[in-house]
């Protein structure tokens, strides 16, 4: 795609996506902006699902997919991260996203439909900046030992878990929203259609 037919949005978007690989880039994880297969550039502003190919997406890899303008994250989530996840409700806000957006398929903490893959829109639920993904246990700058991995907001210090929950004591109150999304096959992501959606 030639820089011109760039919009606004997506170089929003994608200033975004660059800061991330920055961050990552700082603890040895990269966060690759993947292409999906395209419908038109018209057809995707008008909300057309895109599919990703996640078959060499790694256990504790994470990459940043375009849908209606925003950033979708889809992170492999290690055993390790999915286990941790459960002794973090008593410091979260919504630890069952009973107030969450996200399809009515959703349920419980991992907020998946396949545990291991996480798909969450990369806007923060507070005023929309692009979380980091910060996935390293004991940041110190996010807690030291309290601090399981998560996405991290650097507009007003929001920290959501490695499900997109909302901690407590954050400007955000919501966790982050689920869009509607699917799988063809093991490898093939669909995101903006699922059996409610389609
Ligand atoms: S926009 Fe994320 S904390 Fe304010």
């Amino acid at each position: 795609m030639s820089s011109e037919g760039v919009n606004s949005a997506r170089r929003k978007f994608l200033t975004a996506a660059t800061s991330a690989v920055g961050v990552a880039g700082a603890v040895g994880i990269a966060v690759p902006f993947v292409g999906s297969w395209n419908p038109s550039a018209k057809a995707k502003a008008a909300g057309a699902p895109v599919k990703a190919d996640i078959s060499k997406l790694e256990p504790g890899q994470m990459v940043v997919v375009e849908w209606r303008g925003k950033p979708v994250y889809v992170l492999h989530r290690t055993e390790s991260q999915l286990e941790s996840l459960a002794g973090l409700n008593d410091i979260l806000k919504d630890p069952e996203s009973e107030n969450s957006v996200q399809p009515t398929y959703i349920t419980g903490i991992d907020r998946a439909i396949r545990p291991e893959i996480l798909v969450i829109e990369g806007l923060c639920t507070h005023l929309g900046c692009a979380p980091k993904f910060r996935p390293e246990v004991g940041a110190a700058d996010l807690g030291g030992d309290d601090w399981l991995g998560g996405f991290f907001c650097p507009c007003h210090g929001s920290k959501f878990d490695l499900s997109g929950r909302v901690y407590a004591g954050v400007p955000a109150s919501d966790n982050l929203v689920v869009p509607p999304h699917s799988f063809e096959g093991d490898n093939v992501l669909v995101i903006g259609v699922d059996s409610e959606a389609a």
